[in-house]
């Protein structure tokens, strides 16, 4: 552990050494006042390292050039962003997630479809990964070879600049990811461990012989256990094993080596400075690893979020950090930081408990299993806030805890398989068209695979040419998006499902593909069929103009931004979930039938935990209710749902 004298002696050596300088008095200010901290939980992690000293300078260094490096435009939008107070809390704010080449073919003509999006309201775009990566050993861009070439197929970088630029003219944000635990086996570096060079070897975790691996193992959990089983592979060339927890061809990055931190937030930094204005840090539940344990949400792995929290602060504070820990519902809520961290560590996270429960909701059409979740889930601190959605690239994972379900009177394997069945289509009479992801014959674990309209009944719908079902499948549709639109957080649609693409099967004829189903519930966009989005009547317009109008319905209300102002009303009907949200002046309530048939509720639902409202205007549909007594009803249709604001 650095002493308390010693520190700020190597800090004003090393600036001397180097001769860094700035004449940003905001960033001096800033490195003035983080970097006790910021040597704290460095050292707190290197304090054993040989090197240790020698990396610290680099970091500092690397701290000053970045903010060097960082245009003045991007100050003046940092001071902005900072004036906002978090303006990452807005209800103005909608995002979409998509992947460049899928949706426009490249990165130039990605601007020709910001119309579109701007039509939609999207505000908001979180660009999938575009930095080299193999092909057919890419997983979908998460295997990066390069992190600051963008790959060939979709342009230059000077396109990716160039995009930013249109969009920050229309006042859009850009997100993008770092693929922080692992890199590509064809980046330089795992070339050139495997070239035999020691120096890269110890950027990767490599063993001579099976025991360290076979200790790991023991309690490390498979992610992809169809197609990559283990998580170790062996490399020919190096003549070692090497950890590959998700698939082979993607090699973890040991940050037991503090190079491999300085250089990786040097990559950090430098996509802050091509103005991304959300940083998805993907997989960070696995950047650190210990034998005996499961190699996730490891107390290490929160330090150097925390670290690299510190270091953006310091030198590019107007880009956020997400998280993207998938992880249940108890570790879920430590990625926004603990203790003296609190709010000081992801900004975001996603909502993955929420939007599998949501999943849960529709199929058993009883929302205990989520309600039992909230008391973990409320514990997420003030000033941060949730990625929500109902779909995104990925699987659906059921991974809430097995006491909320049983909380629920449910058994947790039969629940898990019942949710399986039904949404792979094997319960008898299930609408719903998916597929189970990554089966593990050894723990009966599954996740889901497909689109929000295939798992919502639209597919069968239309297959079956059944009006009827395709009704009840946009209904639906509807359900689940306005539900993750209004329940706090900034809300990420996955791109086709605006306009209802069903599952895409071709991913099967694809080697570099078919090992993953996931590819099913990625659309390859076809415009002419996007434009009937303008036809009055279409399936397609069906759906964009109501996604349209959630959105518009959000942007109106400010009370839908995320100050940790969610309470939820004890449920007096199990089918309908029904919750509040409330700031000095406004006051609004959810409410959402999840069941299949019509059911009620009596109005003192509204009374529960505020003051009487009397009046209330449904934002969805335009109409106004008076709020009765306690023994009259609100009626609510299958699937149903009620966007309140209180008008008197
Ligand atoms: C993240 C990505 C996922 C990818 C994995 C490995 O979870 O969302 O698509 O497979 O990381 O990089
Ligand atoms: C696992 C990981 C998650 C990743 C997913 C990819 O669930 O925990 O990070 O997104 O696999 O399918």
């Amino acid at each position: 552990m650095a002493s308390d004298h010693h520190q700020p002696d190597l800090i004003q050596q090393t600036i001397n050494k180097y001769s860094i300088d700035s004449n940003d008095k905001d960033f001096l200010q800033r490195f003035n006042e983080r970097i006790g901290t910021i040597s704290k939980l460095y050292y707190q992690l290197y304090a054993t390292h040989p090197k240790k000293d020698e990396l610290f300078e680099q970091l500092i260094v690397t701290l000053f050039k970045a903010n060097n490096e960082r245009s003045l435009d991007l100050k003046k939008q940092d001071e902005i962003k900072s004036n906002k107070n978090q303006w990452f809390l807005s209800n103005e704010l909608v995002g979409m997630s998509l992947y460049v080449d899928r949706f426009a073919g490249n990165l130039k003509n990605m601007s020709s479809k910001l119309d579109y999006l701007e039509e939609l309201g999207v505000n908001f775009l979180h660009i999938m990964p575009v930095f080299e990566s193999p092909q057919g050993e890419s997983d979908g861009g998460y295997a990066v070879s390069d992190f600051r070439k963008v790959d060939p197929k979709f342009g230059t970088l000077e396109d990716l600049i160039a995009l930013n630029k249109k969009m920050q003219k229309r006042e859009m944000y850009l997100m993008l990811d770092i693929v922080l635990n692992h890199t590509s086996h064809r980046h330089q570096w795992a070339e050139k461990a495997k070239s035999g060079d020691p120096y890269f070897q110890d950027f990767y975790y490599m063993y001579d012989n099976r025991w360290i691996p076979n200790e790991f193992e023991e309690a490390m959990p498979e992610i992809f256990p169809e197609a990559a089983p283990g998580n170790f592979t062996w490399s020919e060339e190096c003549q070692k094993w090497v950890m590959t927890v998700f698939h082979d061809y993607q090699w973890d990055l040991n940050y037991m080596n503090p190079m491999v931190l300085r250089e990786m937030l040097d990559n950090v930094l430098f996509y802050a400075n091509l103005g991304v204005d959300l940083l998805r840090v993907d997989a960070p539940a696995f950047i650190w690893k210990q034998t005996g344990t499961t190699c996730q949400n490891l107390p290490q792995v929160h330090t150097l979020l925390q670290l690299i929290k510190q270091c953006v602060m310091v030198s590019t504070p107007g880009m956020a950090i997400l998280g993207e820990a998938i992880v249940a519902p108890k570790e879920i809520t430590k990625y926004f930081g603990t203790g003296e961290f609190t709010a000081q560590e992801c900004d975001f996270a996603y909502n993955a408990v929420h939007m599998a429960l949501q999943w849960d909701m529709l199929a058993t059409g009883e929302t205990e299993v989520m309600m039992a979740a909230q008391h973990e889930i409320l514990k997420k601190p003030y000033g941060t806030s949730w990625i929500t959605y109902t779909r995104c690239h990925d699987d659906i994972g059921l991974g809430y805890e097995n006491e909320m379900i049983k909380a629920a009177g449910k058994q947790p394997y039969e629940h898990r398989k019942f949710l399986m069945d039904y949404y792979s289509g094997k319960f008898p009479n299930s609408p719903a068209r998916g597929e189970l992801f990554s089966s593990n014959p050894k723990t009966g674990d599954a996740r889901i695979s497909g689109t929000l309209a295939s798992l919502c009944g639209l597919e069968k719908g239309i297959y079956e040419n059944d009006p009827t079902v395709i009704d009840e499948a946009i209904h639906k549709i509807m359900l689940m998006q306005a539900h993750s639109m209004f329940i706090g957080g900034l809300p990420m649609l996955f791109y086709g499902d605006e306009v209802g693409y069903t599952n895409d099967y071709s991913f099967r004829n694809d080697p570099g593909k078919s090992y993953d189903n996931r590819w099913m519930h990625r659309p390859l966009i076809d415009w002419k069929r996007n434009k009937l989005a303008e036809k009055d009547g279409s399936l397609e317009n069906r759906i964009f103009s109501q996604t349209q109008k959630l959105i518009q319905i959000r942007k109106q209300l400010s009370v839908i931004s995320d100050f940790k102002n969610l309470t939820w009303s004890t449920p007096q009907n199990k089918h309908v979930a029904v919750f509040m949200r409330d700031s000095a002046d406004d006051r609004f309530f959810g409410v959402f039938n999840f069941s299949s048939f019509p059911t009620k509720l009596t109005w003192y639902v509204f009374r529960e935990h505020t003051q009487a409202p009397k009046r209330l205007l449904d934002h969805w549909t335009g109409d106004e209710f008076d709020v009765g007594y306690d023994h009259e009803f609100l009626e609510l249709q299958p699937y149903q749902f009620y966007l309140f604001e209180v008008i008197d």
